[in-house]
């Protein structure tokens, strides 16, 4: 080995020894004769001295140094002198008084600085991501993700679960995105598909027997990415036979309650976790995935302004929309500017406009006041239990625009009001979700979460004539405003599979030629299974107090789904091209090289 010790291991108690650190040049001093040196590796920050009395050779090999330089050092542990002593740093109270320096390589000077967290430019440090990853914050975040999936796979293996791998060259997945496409050089014509996730080889390894699977997999999806979003990300994708939801809902939280402390002492969550359905989450948050750390629910006034002769309210409720509130506490003196950009807000979720009124000691104002008569202002305040002080925020409008724009207006004042306590983790249940959504645009129903879900018994029977009144056994756990984990009950009977194909449109042979294999399967006896997939990222993301999961991620992609580093994706060349039987329609488009 190249050192003795790491650079965060030494203490008083080395003090006399003679040790070998090699690392990182964290920084590098000079003052007289002497040369300090922090050096830095994965464990930490250890001072080094080196003094030309003490040590010429060693001093003069120091001299030409230079940050991010890989250097060894011997030398002896020696107490730093008491006004130098550091109480922020492990190795504070020592230093090494270096006797041979070597120079193992040198670096050019970074793009940006290694040894201090200031901000950087996201495309520089994705760029020199490798530098990038140098950096506390993310070796940081990077050993924690280890952390995260090693508790998960020792937790997982001792409740019997099995990790198996799953091919990553497969075909189309029903999960909703946009497939990543893999030409095929054998079969010209055809491609494989990168799995969106390994569902369906999940569901055949509870058919082969297997009972309880789980895998750290790898996922791609060619969908608009967002900061909780990446093109390929990695779930905890699990499976087990014989169960029912709470199976697996328990099975899920025992892990989760486990695993937050273990990982993040620092962390606290609400146990066990609270459950919420569908429409009560729509209702009382507006969004299926609602941030549960604070409360700011949205009210709704339907009823108490019926009679409305508000034109704003009356039409919406006339067209079979709603009228609903939130109350943000102390925000009763916004200025016009304030005011304006929250209806911007509600504006970007599809909603015409926002009726603010402002509670204050002189009486209710905002535009909308001249139109509510004294009754219905008092119904308001009512209902939402506005207090002097507090502004209230009304949108009527269709169910989904009101939802929308609550959920949007709530999730501001959160980040503005500073309402949310960072080392909270509010973990949520949501269950009863519908079975399928009517897309407008295709006019078609989708699968809300994938055509291998359970109707819940009780809605089945209604499913060919009315669709959108079944529910499924699908489930998700939320937490802080991110959707975490997603699974369901799925079905193991064949022909409740295929009446769900019916109802999303596939004709009879489109379904068993894309899951005839899944159709045939079921056939030779599957059990009753069903289960779930944390996604790793969010949950890292969330544990390392980041807001976004490309911070979490040791190499991903920009926004752009591009690699900044490699320069990918990138052309090929004509020969690779002719090899998979592809003409590039585009002018000019790839085989350059
Ligand atoms: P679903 O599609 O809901 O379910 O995905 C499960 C979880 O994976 C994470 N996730 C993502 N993370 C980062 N970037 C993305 N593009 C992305 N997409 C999804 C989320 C999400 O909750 N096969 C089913 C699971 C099942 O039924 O067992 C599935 O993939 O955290």
């Amino acid at each position: 080995m190249f050192k003795s010790h790491t650079c965060g291991e030494l203490r008083a108690a080395h003090v006399g020894q003679e040790v070998t650190l090699a690392g990182w040049v964290n920084l590098r001093r000079e003052f007289g004769g002497i040369i300090f040196i922090v050096l830095r590796d994965r464990e930490g920050l250890t001072q080094v001295v080196v003094d030309a009395q003490t040590a010429p050779a060693a001093r003069a090999v120091a001299a030409d140094v230079r940050n991010e330089y890989v250097i060894q050092v011997r030398g002896l542990v020696r107490p730093r002198p008491a006004d130098q002593v550091n109480p922020e740093w492990p190795t504070g109270a020592i230093e090494v008084e270096a006797r041979e320096v070597n120079i193992l390589n040198t670096a050019q000077t970074p793009p940006f600085y290694i040894y201090e967290e200031s901000p950087v430019d996201e495309a520089l440090r994705l760029r020199y991501r490798y530098l990038d990853l140098r950096r506390k914050r993310m070796q940081r975040n990077l050993i924690l993700r280890h952390k995260v999936v090693r508790f998960i796979r020792e937790y997982l293996s001792d409740h019997g679960f099995i990790e198996i791998e799953t091919p990553m060259l497969f075909k189309s997945t029903p999960e909703g995105a946009r497939d990543y496409l893999v030409p095929s050089r054998i079969h010209p014509g055809k491609f494989y598909a990168l799995p969106q996730s390994p569902q369906q080889l999940k569901q055949l390894l509870m058919v082969a027997g297997f009972e309880r699977y789980y895998q750290i997999a790898r996922c791609f999806r060619d969908e608009d990415l967002r900061g909780d979003r990446q093109p390929e990300f990695t779930q905890l994708d699990l499976e087990m036979s014989f169960v029912h939801r709470d199976d697996v809902l328990d099975m899920v939280e025992g892990l989760f309650t486990a695993l937050v402390p273990a990982v993040t002492p620092e962390k606290r969550f609400r146990s066990p976790f609270p459950r919420l359905t569908y429409a009560e989450a729509l209702a009382r948050y507006g969004t299926d995935k609602p941030d549960l750390r604070f409360g700011m629910e949205l009210v709704d006034l339907s009823n108490a302004l019926a009679g409305s002769g508000f034109g704003v309210f009356s039409s919406a409720l006339q067209s079979g929309g709603q009228i609903k509130a939130i109350v943000a506490p102390g925000c009763a003196d916004y200025t016009r500017s304030q005011l304006d950009e929250l209806t911007e807000i509600v504006k970007g979720q599809g909603a015409r406009g926002l009726v603010t009124l402002a509670f204050r000691a002189d009486g209710v104002k905002g535009p909308a006041v001249k139109f509510l008569t004294e009754e219905e202002l008092t119904a308001i305040a009512a209902h939402t239990g506005a207090q002097t002080g507090d502004l209230v925020c009304i949108v009527a409008a269709a169910p989904a625009v009101v939802g929308a724009s609550l959920s949007a207006l709530r999730l501001t004042f959160r980040d503005r009001l500073s309402l949310v306590d960072p080392n909270l983790m509010a973990f949520g249940w949501v269950l009863d979700f519908p079975m399928f959504e009517w897309n407008a645009e295709e006019q078609r129903w989708d699968a809300a979460h994938h055509p291998f879900t359970m109707p819940r018994p009780n809605t089945y029977a209604a499913m060919m004539a009315d669709p959108a009144a079944v529910l499924s056994d699908a489930y998700d756990l939320v937490c802080n405003g991110y959707e975490m984990a997603s699974g369901s009950i799925r079905v193991h009977d064949p022909k409740i599979q295929m009446d769900i194909f019916r109802v999303l449109g596939y004709p009879e042979d489109e379904a068993r030629a894309k899951f005839g294999h899944m159709m045939e399967a079921f056939s030779y006896g599957a059990p009753p299974h069903g289960g779930m997939a944390p996604g790793i990222d969010r949950l890292v993301m969330l544990l390392a107090g980041e807001a976004n999961i490309r911070e979490v991620i040791a190499f991903p992609k920009t926004a752009q789904a591009t690699d900044l580093m490699a320069d990918a994706p990138s052309p090929v060349s004509e020969r690779q091209l002719k090899e998979l039987h592809i003409r590039l329609t585009i002018p000019g488009g790839g085989g350059n090289l």
